[in-house]
């Protein structure tokens, strides 16, 4: 049971690669964080500095009451698993499982009762007795899993835990992560490039960027309001669709228009005067009518470029003047391309980013 407390953390690599740029994030007890980011924005140094694996150039690590910045990893009371899971592969389940608890010399019937117990967790008790060279990936994963838990540290670090395993394998094992670290209550910081796993597992995401936190939050608050434009592109599959707008009073009401057509816009918005601004909404938010001539509704016309049948839903591409949208809609809707369709995304659903930074401006047009 530990709080973790990161404050203002800084890794230079080489005397110039920034690879964590001042991260300040607290962790509660207890509590699933997940660091989400592209691949080389500082996940796994900023994950090896709390494990004392890093040296930081700058700000300390704290766990539960105690500054760990100068102690080495073993004195940190962490366990991790890392993508490569590094079984070894001449030991039994048993003694891969065991080996830590062997290294710190506890007794053998408490070996043998923890190791018992742990594999029961991950659904290895069948397996002790086997090669870890004769197991599947997705079994030596659970190997490497069972060997962190074992040792029932305060903090669990793991990098990138699922990577090596097909689709279906890591689906499966996902869910059985989220099950298995709810029951141990231990705090855990989890890294991950995969938005659908950040988003299953976390009970916070921090995402990161070049080194930086851009935000940290529920991950129904970082889906539903990103901070930037990249975040908002970086959860959810398609991105977030982004449309740059212009904002004016039309009859004096305040309006975000694309080309002829246009969308109620906050008034807040336009107080300023006319400006071009990012409209961002999310594919699964907008209706899509097929057009037939004639009345001008508040909505969006868009040209139908290619639909694509995904299971359950179909995806349309369409365009709008020389900008791209993309609209979920269901499998069977009467959508082909050529159509010219009228969207109209959910009003609460709008959000408003700075066109040069990318950073939200506003929340949506009802509040
Ligand atoms: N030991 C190292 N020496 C030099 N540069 C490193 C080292 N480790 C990581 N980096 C650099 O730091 C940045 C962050 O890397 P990393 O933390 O591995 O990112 P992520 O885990 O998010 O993919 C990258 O630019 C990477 O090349
Ligand atoms: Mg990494």
């Amino acid at each position: 049971m530990a709080e973790i407390e990161l404050r203002g953390i800084t890794k230079i690599f080489d005397k110039k690669v920034r690879a964590v740029n001042d991260v300040s994030l607290t962790i509660a007890d207890e509590e699933f964080m997940v660091l989400l980011g592209p691949s080389g924005c500082g996940k796994t140094t900023l994950m090896r500095m709390i494990a004392g694996l890093e040296y930081p150039e700058a700000g300390r690590v704290v766990i539960g009451d105690r500054d760990v910045t100068d102690l080495p990893p073993r004195k940190r009371d962490i366990s991790m698993v890392f993508q490569s899971y590094a079984v070894f592969p001449h030991l039994t389940v048993f003694d891969n499982i065991a080996f830590g608890l062997k290294m710190q010399k506890v007794n053998k019937a408490e070996i043998r009762r923890r190791t018992e117990e742990a594999a029961g967790l991950v659904q290895l008790s069948p397996y002790l007795d086997r090669y870890s060279a004769q197991l599947s990936g997705g079994q030596r994963q659970r190997v490497a899993v069972a060997r962190a838990i074992v040792m029932e540290p305060s903090v669990l670090l793991m990098d990138e835990p699922l990577s090596n395993l097909d689709a279906l394998l890591r689906l499966n094992f996902r869910a059985e992560l989220k099950r298995l670290v709810a029951d141990l209550k231990t705090t855990t910081i989890y890294v991950t490039h995969d938005q659908i796993e950040a988003m299953s597992l976390g009970d916070r995401i921090a995402v990161m960027r070049e080194g930086q936190i851009v935000q940290c939050g529920t991950p129904m608050e970082v889906y539903e309001h990103p901070a930037t434009e990249f975040v908002g592109g970086f959860l959810g599959s398609p991105p977030m669709n982004f449309l740059r707008v212009r904002l004016e009073t039309v009859d004096g009401q305040p309006r975000a228009m694309l080309g002829d057509h246009g969308l109620p816009a906050p008034a807040t918005l336009v107080d300023h005067g006319s400006r071009d601004v990012l409209l961002g909404i999310r594919a699964e938010n907008i209706e899509a009518i097929p057009l037939e001539g004639g009345a001008a509704h508040d909505g969006l016309v868009s040209q139908t470029l290619v639909v694509e049948l995904l299971g359950s839903q179909m995806l349309v591409t369409g365009e709008i003047g020389d900008q791209q949208i993309k609209v979920l809609v269901r499998a069977d809707a009467p959508i082909r391309a050529g159509d010219a369709l009228l969207l109209r995304p959910e009003a609460d659903k709008l959000r408003w980013f700075d066109a040069e930074s990318g950073r939200s401006i506003a929340g949506s047009a009802t509040g």
